[in-house]
């Protein structure tokens, strides 16, 4: 297939650019340094150089099967003010819009990625068929549902979502949590109680490779593994993988000084999810499904 992918330089993108290559997919990458070296076979792949933010500048020529978008506008993961959450929230719709606005001048169906960001109490179990939870950092993607609605609406481009957990691997903001482990000490926050879902990198890519691959229109996925995991269990286990004897935890209330109410929220926020759809509707199955089996990869 002919591929174009923004965001294909990236952690999750990455992964899934290897995968394609192993299956002889044509791929183009929109990215703003095909001069950076890269984590795949660069002689693979064909390069555009471009900015989303630069719609108007970017020299595109070609016919796509699709558009897949794994980008993410760029943020240190540390404390954020009002102000600089107002200014990245604008961005992150521009990204979005932009985004659109080529899968439409391409007249190519496109591959969106947001975040598995619902919220859920006690038993309940999240689906797609939950409305997104824009709390926390996920309140940045505030225009995005309003968007998907208005495609679907008007039916003015074929599309598909895509809703990551937590994605774990070697790799991304992921590295951080690595080499803290590494040096001796694990930072639980905020205690830990709540439920995150997350999912291995490279079986969230696989995902991916099949919704490119199946083109599934109108649907939306959760991409999660099987086991719904307490941030507490999850942290532990790393700390048991890595033999890392120090795990301090941080109460919420200095968590919540220390960085901010955005990142506080996302990351004490209770989401259990399912995967029963993606698994039926594109046969994927979890290489790791369990964390277990998955952070014991880190060390290979
Ligand atoms: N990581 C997670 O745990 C997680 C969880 C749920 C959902 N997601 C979603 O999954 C997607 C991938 O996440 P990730 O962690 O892999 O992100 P990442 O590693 O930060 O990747 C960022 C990618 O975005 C591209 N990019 C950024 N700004 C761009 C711009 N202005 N124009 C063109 N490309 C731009 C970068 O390309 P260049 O630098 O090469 O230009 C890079 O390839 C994101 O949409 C994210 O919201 C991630």
């Amino acid at each position: 297939m002919k591929i174009l992918q923004i965001g294909g330089t990236g952690f999750l993108g990455s992964h899934i650019v290897k995968k394609l290559i192993e299956r002889n997919h044509d791929l183009t990458i929109i990215t703003r340094n095909p001069d950076n070296e890269m984590p795949f076979d660069k002689s693979k792949v064909k390069f555009i150089k471009g900015d989303i933010l630069q719609l108007d500048e970017l020299e595109i020529s070609a016919n796509f099967d699709v558009l897949v978008y794994t980008a993410m506008v760029p943020f240190k993961p540390s404390r954020i003010s009002n102000k600089k959450f107002k200014e990245l929230e604008v961005i992150t719709k521009q990204y979005f819009q932009n985004t659109i606005e080529l899968a439409r001048k391409l007249s190519c169906p496109l591959i969106l990625t947001s975040g598995a960001s619902f919220e859920t109490k006690g038993d309940e179990v999240a689906d797609e068929n939950w409305p997104i939870t824009r709390k926390g950092m996920a309140a940045l993607g505030m225009c995005y549902d309003e968007l998907i609605s208005e495609i679907k609406t008007h039916n003015s481009i074929p599309i598909i979502e895509m809703l990551p957990a937590q994605i774990y691997g070697n790799g991304g903001m992921f590295n951080k949590m690595i080499s803290m482990a590494k040096n001796g000490k694990i930072v639980l926050l905020g205690g830990g109680k709540n439920f995150l879902p997350r999912i291995h990198v490279s079986d969230c890519a696989d995902a991916y490779v099949l919704a490119i691959e199946k083109l599934p229109f109108g649907q939306r996925f959760i991409i999660c593994d099987d086991e719904n995991v307490r941030v507490k269990d999850f942290m532990l286990y790393l700390a048991k993988i890595f033999n890392t004897k120090k795990v301090v935890a941080i109460p919420k209330f200095v968590l919540r000084l220390v960085i901010g109410k955005h990142i506080f929220h996302t990351l004490t926020m209770n989401t259990k999810v399912s995967n029963e759809l993606i698994k039926k509707e594109l046969g994927w199955k979890p290489k790791y499904p369990t964390y277990r089996e998955g952070l014991k990869t880190l060390k290979e």
